[in-house]
């Protein structure tokens, strides 16, 4: 039987920071608002002349190198982004040629918003176990700050930009157990960006708007629900979780969610306070970090889950 397994993450920020008291001085907010609503310290924003294929880069490359692999293994990129560099080419296909690789493997960008990289991971996997790759880079990357309005103090001081990347390859010990994807187009108005490029121009508006709060209660309800598939395909109980590795958009969604899975803090990773929501970054980000300190060792369970705007939303279980 063929698994597909994590063999190696890396994730990257750019060094610009920007923190809650920065915000202070220009949006009408404050440190103690956005932290007691959201748990957000600071967010990272790329330089003028950084794109999202650059983050993707600096990331993959740390993965590439955990990993202990040459990028010419890699026979699939998929890039989740819902910041493209361009309309096209695709962020994957920018990303393969700015890693050099030139084996003619597919390159393809997954637009799930702040579900993409669980969409694109469960792709991955998929691909690997059907037998059409072997070695796929999966990344997340996103310059979230680029699309936020800085007038609109609901949206501006949540997101941030970043990149997480891993290496996921075919392998004969479990890896990816079981994995769950869902959207509802309904509820679209909820969180979106509703400009699109038509005739030389933008047309509509630019800017990411949020039903914050309709967001934050399908969100925990859905996600909670999601889990509860994944780990009853998977034959396993909220119990058998050694870490979840949330989507980092808000502490009290993550806060909420784990609650209802009957999983305390201390088997959740969190990061959100160090780059507020990157969306499909957001995910490897914090997962990279738990890998680096240690505290996900060979053979704990491990639950990915994210949503965002469509709505998107899914879980995903492996055993690293
Ligand atoms: O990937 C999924 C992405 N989305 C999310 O994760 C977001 C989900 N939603 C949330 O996290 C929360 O709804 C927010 C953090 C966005 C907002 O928290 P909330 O507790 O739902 O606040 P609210 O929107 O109900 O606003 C409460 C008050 C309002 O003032 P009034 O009308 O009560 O006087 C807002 O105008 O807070 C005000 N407010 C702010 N005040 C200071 C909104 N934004 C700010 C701000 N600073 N930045």
């Amino acid at each position: 039987m063929i698994y597909s397994k994590i063999t190696g993450t890396g994730s990257y920020l750019p060094s610009k920071a920007l923190t809650n008291f920065d915000l202070e001085k220009f949006v009408d907010t404050t440190n103690d608002w956005i932290v007691s609503r959201s748990g957000i310290h600071e967010r990272h924003i790329a330089a003028d002349d950084e794109m999202t294929s650059d983050l993707a880069l600096h990331a993959s490359r740390r993965a590439i190198e955990a990993a202990g692999i040459n990028a010419e293994d890699i026979d699939l990129i998929i890039v989740a982004t819902t910041s493209p560099d361009k309309i096209f080419p695709s962020t994957a296909c920018i990303l393969q040629g700015k890693l050099g690789i030139v084996n003619g493997g597919a390159a393809f960008d997954m637009q799930a918003v702040c579900g993409g990289f669980v969409y694109a991971l469960n792709t991955a996997d998929l691909y690997i176990r059907g037998g059409q790759a072997k070695t796929v880079l999966v990344v997340g990357a996103e310059i979230m700050t680029r699309m936020l309005d800085w007038t609109d103090r609901a949206t501006c001081v949540l997101f941030g930009d970043g990149a997480g990347a891993v290496i996921l390859q075919a392998s004969e010990t479990p890896g990816i157990l079981a994995a769950k994807l869902h959207s509802d187009g309904r509820h679209q108005a909820l969180l979106m960006v509703d400009g699109f490029v038509s005739k030389g121009v933008i047309q509509g508006d630019p800017y990411i708007r949020m039903e914050g709060a309709a967001v934050f209660k399908f969100a925990v309800t859905m996600l909670a629900r999601v889990v509860d598939e994944v780990l009853a395909d998977a034959g396993l109980t909220g119990a058998d979780i050694d870490w979840m590795v949330p989507h980092q958009a808000n502490i009290r969604i993550i806060e909420a969610t784990a609650k209802k899975s009957g999983l305390g803090m201390e088997h959740v990773v969190v990061t959100v306070e160090n780059h507020g929501n990157t969306s499909s970054a957001s995910i490897p980000l914090a997962l990279d970090a738990a890998v680096r300190d240690g505290r996900i060792q060979s053979g704990h369970k491990v639950m990915l889950e994210a949503i965002g705007g469509g709505f998107t939303w899914g879980a995903l279980l492996l055993e690293w």
